[in-house]
């Protein structure tokens, strides 16, 4: 998918509106002169550096939090319309963690974490217009999220912490130990981390579905041909890799 110029320039303006409306205060004055800060780099990144994942192009990252944002807002009146106790978070709390859920996405102060693809052939074969700066360290997206804000004297509350930690829900092994306690008191107090990974989902799923499904459509997918030949080894290579699920072991495997 491609954005224009100008809806790059208008995701872009509703990004910081969301701020303006939703963060008052000291925080929300510190918030956005972060994000003026880095400009630049956010208003053109991707949401991903794979083709295959969701958002991969120019614009992409604010376009996807934009979404999450308005996905966000719209699971709140339901989980409130359907009894979630909508007392023990704030909206301010809920925007927050839907704005900054995948800022660790950006890379460090200094890198930024997709950089144009230099591979030739993989840009051409795979898709791929970005690849991971080898220059930053590892770092899960929520940890180097949280890191950016603290580092940039953002304060976050408990809940944020625990919903921008959580955002990916039970697709990260990590969050098990938030996510799948089965003591009472040892699940989360509040119904935020439940309604920002839904509407990270959701939006994800949409992406998805713009993106790829025109593609899957009968006028677009390739007929099968009548005499085969051997596939070759790089379309092998490639279908493995896309069925691997660990992202850390892609990663690695796409740079042998
Ligand atoms: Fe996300």
């Amino acid at each position: 998918m491609k954005l224009t110029a100008e809806q790059i320039q208008s995701n872009w303006e509703i990004f910081l509106n969301n701020i303006k409306t939703h963060i008052p205060g000291n925080r929300g004055e510190q918030l956005l002169n972060f994000y003026k800060r880095y400009e630049e780099r956010i208003i053109l990144m991707p949401a991903a550096h794979k083709k295959e994942y969701h958002s991969a192009f120019p614009g992409g990252y604010v376009d996807h939090v934009n979404r999450v944002v308005r996905c966000a807002l719209k699971q709140y009146e339901l989980w409130k319309e359907e009894g979630a106790d909508v007392s023990t978070f704030t909206l301010e709390e809920l925007v927050f963690s839907a704005i900054n859920h995948d800022l660790g996405k950006m890379g460090d102060k200094d890198h930024e974490a997709y950089i144009p693809q230099t591979d030739q052939w993989r840009k051409d074969k795979l898709g791929e217009d970005y690849m991971f700066n080898k220059k930053l360290a590892f770092c899960s997206v929520p940890d180097r999220g949280l890191f950016l804000l603290q580092q940039h004297d953002i304060t976050y509350s408990f809940n944020e912490m625990v919903a921008i930690q959580t955002h990916d829900g039970l697709y990260d092994a990590a969050n098990e130990k938030y996510l799948k306690a089965f003591m009472p008191e040892q699940k989360p107090r509040t119904s935020l981390p439940y309604i920002l990974h839904q509407a990270d989902m959701m939006a994800a799923r949409i992406e998805f579905e713009i993106e790829w499904l025109p593609k899957f459509s009968k006028d677009n997918v390739e007929q099968p041909k009548k005499n085969y030949t051997l596939q070759s080894k790089t379309s092998s290579k490639s279908k493995a890799l896309n069925t691997i699920a660990s992202s850390g072991l892609k990663n690695m495997l796409d740079s042998l």
